[in-house]
């Protein structure tokens, strides 16, 4: 999950210093400062590479920027002569600065520390580049999906292919782990699922696979409820990132074998104390007798205090000590 940002005083600091998110993200000098800021703090296990699941897009050419307190803004995308002023044979020239970050974060941070690359999976960038915006439910996109199938499908077929160029590059600099977000899988209606979240999705993990055997791909199909079992067998991928909604019954009802990661309510970092604790032992209890990969539902919300997140560090490693 996300888990450097605004709660971090010393992150306000460089974004202040860097300019804009976007000035951030492609300064690798800066962007792997990011990365480290919450290693340094908390000694995480793992770090996840400081960069957006948006900059495949703007990689591919559409225009990109952060609204000020409310989040990204792309000026949509709604049919195919949209999709053809796109240039995908540019994208990893124009998003180059993120491998240089990753070969300085892999160069700065302890052997035995792992380096989380990621993208966004198909459908959620697909969300933002049609909408241009966050959305509550991301209706344009489902809408376009029905309205217009052979739009979606280009749009599907690009996004693939610039996502898998994409995140190979990241582990040819040094990624040891990719996870790919799908924050908004589980707006997508059952009839859909096939087309526009399992198939995109095993496209990259077969194609990433087949290039990388060895590094693990750890899905997050966000509040995809019941359909958790049949994206891990359409899919491949080798673990389950779940949210807290989809914790309980992830845990409860996947094989025990299933590699399963997250689950903590970010709120419940912002609450700290008694709650915090409580909610901590139980996701451990719960996750007892599978492989399971400790992390929270969804990334670290502003308003959190630091010292949560250090307590909750405590918490997991005292019970799993
Ligand atoms: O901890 C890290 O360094 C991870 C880096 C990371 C970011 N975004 C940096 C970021 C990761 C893994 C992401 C993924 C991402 N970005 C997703 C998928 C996961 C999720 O959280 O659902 C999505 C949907 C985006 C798109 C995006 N980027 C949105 C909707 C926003 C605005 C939300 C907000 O809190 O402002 C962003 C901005 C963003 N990306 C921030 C960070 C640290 C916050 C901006 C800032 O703090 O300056």
């Amino acid at each position: 999950m996300r888990q450097a940002g605004r709660y971090l005083p010393e992150y306000r600091s460089l974004r202040a210093k860097a300019g804009s998110f976007l000035d951030l993200c492609f300064n690798p000098e800066f962007a792997a400062e990011a990365t480290l800021q919450p290693i340094r703090r908390f000694g995480f296990d793992a770090a996840i590479l400081f960069a957006d699941i948006l900059l495949v897009p703007y990689g591919l050419g559409q225009n990109l920027w952060f609204e000020e307190g409310e989040g990204p803004r792309l000026e949509p995308i709604t049919d195919i002569l949209g999709l053809e002023k796109l240039q995908p044979g540019k994208v990893l020239e124009r998003v180059a600065p993120v491998f240089e970050t990753v070969r300085r974060v892999r160069a700065s941070l302890p052997k035995e520390m792992a380096l989380i690359g990621f993208a966004g999976a198909p459908w959620t960038v697909a969300t933002y580049m049609i909408a241009g915006r966050g959305t509550p439910d991301q209706a344009p996109a489902r809408e376009a999906a029905y309205r217009d199938p052979s739009f979606f499908a280009s749009l599907n077929a690009l996004l693939v292919e610039a996502t898998v160029g994409y995140l190979d590059a990241q582990i040819e600099a040094g990624a040891e782990i990719i996870q790919l977000f799908d924050t908004w899988a589980g707006s997508v209606p059952a009839d859909l699922l096939e087309a526009l979240v399992f198939q995109p999705t095993a496209q990259i993990v077969g194609a990433l696979r087949e290039r990388h055997p060895k590094v693990p791909l750890i899905g997050f199909p966000r509040n995809l409820g019941g359909r958790l079992h049949a994206y891990i067998a359409s899919t491949g991928v080798s673990a389950v990132s779940v949210s807290s909604s989809d914790v309980n019954n992830a845990l409860a009802d996947l094989p025990a074998k299933v590699v399963v990661q997250g689950g903590l309510d970010p709120s419940d970092l912002v609450k700290g104390g008694a709650a915090l604790e409580n909610a901590t032992r139980e996701l451990l209890k719960a996750a007892r007798g599978r492989p399971y990969i400790f992390n929270l539902g969804h990334g670290i919300v502003p308003q959190t205090p630091p010292e949560n997140v250090a307590r909750l560090v405590e918490i997991v490693r005292s019970a799993s000590a």
